[in-house]
């Protein structure tokens, strides 16, 4: 699959034409910079998928040449993924396929809130066959990856601490993304690099 899906997501039938609103799912990037407007958010559950940084960015966190590591969602029967839901209206997708350009399909996924209730929503998920996709490593080899890597929207760094920090508030466990914040913050620490803690959280 090409290093650009904007063309694929939007031969999609998923956006209802009369402009009623949707859910969108975020778990990465989305949940600690929106970006866009909404009509509510709500913390919500997708069964079956893991958070994992095994998707190449070659246009936010790191360029074609030297990729960034980023989050997509990965299938596992056993997971469910704690994320950020988003009610929003179709039209704030002819700029998020633009932002989840790089290897992202925009998927629909049933989601869970905490009342008990559940919706259709839609999620954009970098699956392996597309051209950006670098797959497993140990979670230190990430880290070092991360610590070294920046592009267009800054460094890599900031968006595996930022989501860190973003789901400590949410309360939300995620052991794989805390143990690459774990060896990151000690590479940072190491070369005097900026480690994104927000004083009125810390
Ligand atoms: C998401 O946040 O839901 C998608 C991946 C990203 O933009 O980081």
């Amino acid at each position: 699959m090409s290093a650009n899906t904007i063309s694929l997501n939007r031969k999609t039938d998923q956006l209802p034409d009369d402009g009623r609103p949707v859910w969108l799912f975020g778990y990465g990037s989305l949940i600690y910079k929106a970006g866009f407007d909404y009509i509510e958010t709500r913390q919500a559950v997708v069964q079956g998928w893991k958070r994992r940084f095994w998707q190449g960015s070659h246009d936010h966190r790191g360029t074609p040449a030297n990729p960034g590591r980023v989050a997509t969602l990965i299938a596992d029967a056993e997971a469910r993924c704690t994320g950020l839901a988003y009610q929003v209206t179709p039209d704030v997708f002819e700029q998020l396929d633009v932002r989840e350009k790089n290897g992202y399909l925009r998927l629909v996924r049933r989601l869970m809130f905490d009342d008990g209730a559940e919706v259709d929503g839609l999620v954009y998920i970098a699956t392996e066959d597309n051209a950006a996709w670098l797959g497993p490593a140990p979670e230190a080899a990430i880290a070092r990856h991360v610590a070294s890597s920046e592009g267009p929207s800054g460094p890599n760094s900031e968006y595996l601490l930022e989501l860190a920090n973003a789901l400590r508030i949410m309360d939300v466990d995620d052991p794989h993304v805390f143990a690459i914040e774990h060896h990151l913050r000690v590479l940072l620490e190491a070369d005097h690099k900026p480690n994104y803690i927000d004083p009125g959280i810390s």
